[in-house]
């Protein structure tokens, strides 16, 4: 085994959080987490997702624990919004399956949520009708909105409109909608990347507590290997070339980790050399 290949060889090990293994079997690419307790929370298996006859997924098998939080970096193009809206139940065009907590998922489910690169918010609503937006806009007064503004720092912007909030408010907004049907996994795709440094610092950090506080599983997807190594536990790469085998990085370091961890830094050469053999297909 070079040293490359060791650096990114998928970890095997059985500790009393989650068991993480991942081989080339024949079948392809295997990634399992699994709580000690039970079976893993998201159990999402492609086969095939193809675009015409270009595919873009092929054998990719992914497991999240409750609870872990999981990034996913890879070139652009490689497939990981779609991969997110597969498992968001968006797009089930695809051969394979999706399971929450053992239960095939069938569309759109409450127990998912999503927040997308920019908030999304609608721009008639005010901020409390956004979080609520799932209740229609008789869900403005629930008290969980109260809450979950609280929560992401927004106490009193009830009844702005989104024109009114920065994007880094706005995203927050977006956040705490992401809360609200209380979901035991989010899924975020490019959440920070619409905002200014110090802003996607705080927000990074943000999202690291409320994960915690509700013990949500994140499936995060981002271009930025320092945010995927400060909020996750693993990180998953998604090679350039669909049917490549996933590449794992585990991080395990305890959470919360702090961004002068001088650990962070030989895993970060550990996945900054995954996304370069990933690139080179
Ligand atoms: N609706 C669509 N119709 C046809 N091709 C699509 C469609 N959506 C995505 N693709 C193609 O599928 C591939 C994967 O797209 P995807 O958006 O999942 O990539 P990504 O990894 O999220 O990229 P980025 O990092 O740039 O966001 C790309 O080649 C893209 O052009
Ligand atoms: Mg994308």
């Amino acid at each position: 085994m070079t040293a490359l290949q060791d650096a990114i060889a998928p970890a095997s090990l059985a500790v009393d959080g989650p068991l993480l293994q991942a081989q080339d079997a024949q079948g392809g690419p295997l990634l399992q987490a699994q709580d000690a307790k039970g079976g893993p929370l998201l159990q999402a298996r492609v086969r095939r997702k193809a675009y015409g006859d270009k595919p873009v997924l092929q054998n990719v098998q992914l497991d999240i624990a409750p609870g872990e939080v999981v990034s996913l970096v890879g070139a652009s193009g490689c497939g990981k919004s779609t991969l997110l809206r597969i498992v968001a139940g968006l797009d089930t065009q695809y051969e394979g399956h999706v399971r929450l907590a053992g239960e095939p998922q069938q569309g759109i489910t409450r127990d998912i949520g999503f927040i997308f690169q920019e908030p999304r918010l609608f721009p008639w609503l005010t901020v409390a009708e956004n979080v609520a937006f799932d209740l229609g806009r008789a869900g403005r007064s629930h008290p969980q909105v109260r809450e979950l503004l609280a929560e992401v720092g927004l106490a009193g912007f009830e009844d702005r409109l989104p024109k009114q909030l920065s994007g880094g408010q706005a995203q927050r907004v977006a956040i705490a909608r992401g809360l609200f049907t209380r979901p035991r996994l989010l899924l975020l795709d490019e959440p920070f990347s619409a905002v200014d440094a110090f802003t996607r610092a705080r927000l990074q950090q943000l999202l690291a507590e409320v994960a915690r506080r509700h013990g949500l599983a994140l499936l995060l997807v981002t271009h930025d290997v320092d945010e995927a190594l400060l909020l996750s536990d693993r990180v998953v790469v998604l090679e350039a070339r669909a049917g490549a085998e996933l590449q794992v990085i585990d991080n395990p370091l305890p959470r919360p980790r702090r961004r002068e961890d001088e650990s962070l830094g030989a895993l970060r050469v550990r996945v900054l050399d995954a996304l370069r053999h990933a690139h080179a297909f």
